[in-house]
């Protein structure tokens, strides 16, 4: 098989996106003249602190909500943990969470489950990884419930939960309603007020702004616990010095999403759409996550030899890497991970194919350069997938 293996596709936009050379720009000058302390009271500060006000406003207005509903954190991991331990406290309390969460979420619930006596209960989901109203209704006449914590868009299989239905049931039972909106946020409108959404954790580097900063957007009116105590920063919420040149590269970020989003269907996702039916129907390879419903950019499968027995996805990995092809074999966190998925297990997927899973997730950075070398690229990509299915050994 010839197979050109240039140019690179960097098709892992679920585990971190490049920055936009607008974010690049934004962050440098930011860099360089916002050095001041936004709390200090003087020329310097005042300027690092009106920059790290109109992020916010950027950031409130890509989630449509004020801008006094955005914490700045230092990314989903701590602005899960603010909206799980902020919100339940010190004592134990009562949590939902559906059992397609990310790590970030239900390892500091079962920590808690652990130490603190907190009961958490696990939703799970139909195949296609999606929950549904009556899965979470049999879960709320058992007693109190503190938090009910689903994510937005499952980053391994792609499913997207019905958000609104679920927060409609939590609204009117006046139950918190935590969403992990991580893979979500940037890629597809997602609106929490909307959605009866309390809190929402967003992330910046998975919609092509940096690494380090995202947001929990939480509704003032709920009482949270900051985690770490110190000055009175974002609220009170999170002491410390803000990253202000961060938060100009996040609020860019969120600008941009919002001006994309507004646009027709882009290209990027008329190829995905073309290489997850061409996938999908090879021969070994088996769809995984809800069919229609999913995450823009997202394609996942199990991976098998044509005559199906599973292969191992992380080897499939190195394989395309090979050919100039970066994917990934489920999230970014367990890579390296020996142990099958639990969110493929969580889906029924038997155990023998746990570890089979294969993840792609394309983005406008594609969109960038020479888009006809791209798509001639991203045509050859089912026959190399193909061939290396044939060759690898079970
Ligand atoms: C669904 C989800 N939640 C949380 C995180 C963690 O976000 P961060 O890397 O910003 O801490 C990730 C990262 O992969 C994620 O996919």
């Amino acid at each position: 098989m010839v197979v050109a293996t240039e140019p690179r596709l960097y098709l892992d936009g679920c585990a971190t996106t490049p920055p936009s050379a607008g974010v690049c720009a934004a962050m440098a000058a930011a860099q360089e003249t916002l050095w001041g302390n936004p709390s200090s009271r003087h020329q310097d500060g005042y300027q690092a602190c009106l920059a790290l006000e109109r992020a916010r406003e950027q950031v409130a207005q890509l989630v449509d909500v004020p801008p006094d509903w955005v914490v700045f954190t230092s990314g989903g991991t701590e602005a899960n943990q603010l909206a799980i331990h902020g919100l339940l406290g010190a004592a134990g309390g009562s949590a939902i969470c559906s059992g397609v969460e990310h790590a970030a979420v239900v390892n500091p619930l079962r920590q808690r489950q652990r130490e603190r006596e907190t009961t958490l209960t696990l939703l799970w989901p139909k195949e296609d990884g999606c929950l549904t109203s009556c899965r979470l209704l049999e879960h709320l006449d058992g007693g109190p419930v503190d938090l009910v914590s689903v994510i937005a868009a499952q980053s391994e299989i792609g499913s997207l939960q019905p958000l609104a239905s679920l927060g409609a049931i939590c609204k009117g039972r006046g139950i918190p309603f935590h969403s992990d909106g991580v893979q979500l946020c940037g890629k597809a409108p997602l609106k929490p007020r909307q959605c009866g959404v309390d809190l929402l954790t967003i992330s910046a580097h998975k919609f092509c702004g940096p690494k380090g900063i995202g947001a929990l957007i939480r509704n003032p009116q709920l009482r949270l616990e900051p985690l770490q105590l110190g000055g009175g920063q974002e609220a009170g919420l999170r002491a410390g010095t803000p990253a202000v040149p961060l938060a100009v590269g996040f609020g860019v970020a969120a600008q941009e999403a919002e001006r994309a989003l507004e646009q027709p269907e882009p290209l990027w996702q008329r190829w995905t759409r073309q290489l997850r039916e061409q996938l999908w129907s090879l021969p070994g390879i088996r769809p995984t996550g809800h069919l229609d419903g999913r995450l823009p950019g997202h394609i996942s499968c199990l991976v098998g030899t044509p005559g199906g027995e599973p292969l191992d996805g992380s080897r499939l990995v190195q394989g395309l890497d090979g050919y100039g092809y970066a994917v990934s074999s489920g999230s970014a966190c367990r890579s390296g991970s020996a142990q099958p998925s639990p969110v493929l297990l969580a889906t029924g997927v038997e155990p023998g194919w746990a570890r089979s899973g294969l993840r792609l997730c394309l983005g406008p950075w594609l969109c960038q350069g020479d888009t006809a070398a791209v798509e001639s690229r991203l045509r050859q990509l089912p026959q190399v997938l193909h061939q290396l299915c044939c060759h690898h050994a079970p």
